[in-house]
């Protein structure tokens, strides 16, 4: 019993934009993104996560509507802060927006929102997506001033980064990556006492899902690239469901 609420508590979020990284690298409609958000779903996915970047590198304006209409889990759009991005948004209304930093040079998202020092255009910017039934999140580093200013600009959701973190592990580096965790914990514990939802993402794998995992104010996590390559040898839905497991194993 015990375990099956612990199970409910941490969802799996399944990030499909490398399926579309795929998919565009030859230009035709293989691998299917509609079939791989089925199949997510399938394999236990909470929700389904995009991010249509304003390169529309993978995701394409297409995607998020087919995508939207084929499954029955929520859909997480994660885009920038601009006014195409919100139009889009708002005419499909999406359960969850993430809003996110983007730069055109960057391979993916590599650092977290600028709350604190953008946080009146961030308020007014946030206000009509909440007023369409969205549930908002900012993408920040797990730093304090991040999380305070998420909270008074109006937003339900922060997604802690936990980009450094990865790349710590990665790295063996245990001081610092320990050091990165102790952010972590303490980000998630203020976040949840200023009334935040708390979720974490970039960079886990099955190595060091563990401890994010673990961190008890977590409701959900977002993983894309890892479960896209390792699907490759194991296919997606033993992926996903190995990732399951490992993150049932941390709250246990
Ligand atoms: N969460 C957010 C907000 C992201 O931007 C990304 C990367 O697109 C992820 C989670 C997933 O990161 P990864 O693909 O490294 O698992």
């Amino acid at each position: 019993m015990a375990l099956a609420m612990q199970e409910q508590e941490l969802r799996l979020g399944v990030n499909i934009d490398h399926v579309a990284t795929l998919r565009n690298a030859r230009g035709g409609s293989d691998p299917d993104l509609v079939r791989a958000a089925l199949l997510a779903q399938g394999a236990g996915a909470d929700g389904i996560t995009i991010h249509l970047r304003e390169d529309r590198r993978h995701i394409r304006d297409a995607d998020l509507g087919a995508v939207m209409r084929a499954i029955r889990i929520p859909l997480n759009l994660e885009m920038a802060a601009t006014e195409e991005m919100r139009r889009i948004a708002l005419a499909h209304r999406p359960h969850a927006i993430c809003l996110v930093p983007e730069r055109r040079e960057e391979r993916t998202t590599e650092g977290g929102l600028e709350v604190a020092g953008d946080a009146a255009r961030l308020r007014d910017y946030i206000a009509p997506l909440r007023d369409a039934g969205a549930r908002v999140s900012l993408f920040i580093a797990p730093d304090e001033a991040q999380v305070e200013a998420a909270a008074h600009v109006g937003a339900q959701v922060v997604e802690l980064h936990v980009g450094a973190y990865s790349e710590h592990c990665a790295a063996n580096a245990a001081e610092r990556r320990d050091a990165e965790l102790r952010r972590l914990f303490s980000a998630a514990a203020l976040g949840k006492e200023l009334g935040l939802e708390i979720h974490a993402g970039h960079g886990l794998n099955f190595e060091n899902v563990g401890p994010i995992a673990a961190i008890p104010e977590i409701l959900e996590l977002n993983i894309g690239h890892f479960l896209i390559g390792e699907a490759v040898f194991v296919g997606l839905e033993a992926a996903i469901r190995e990732m399951r497991r490992q993150m049932n194993l941390a709250r246990l």
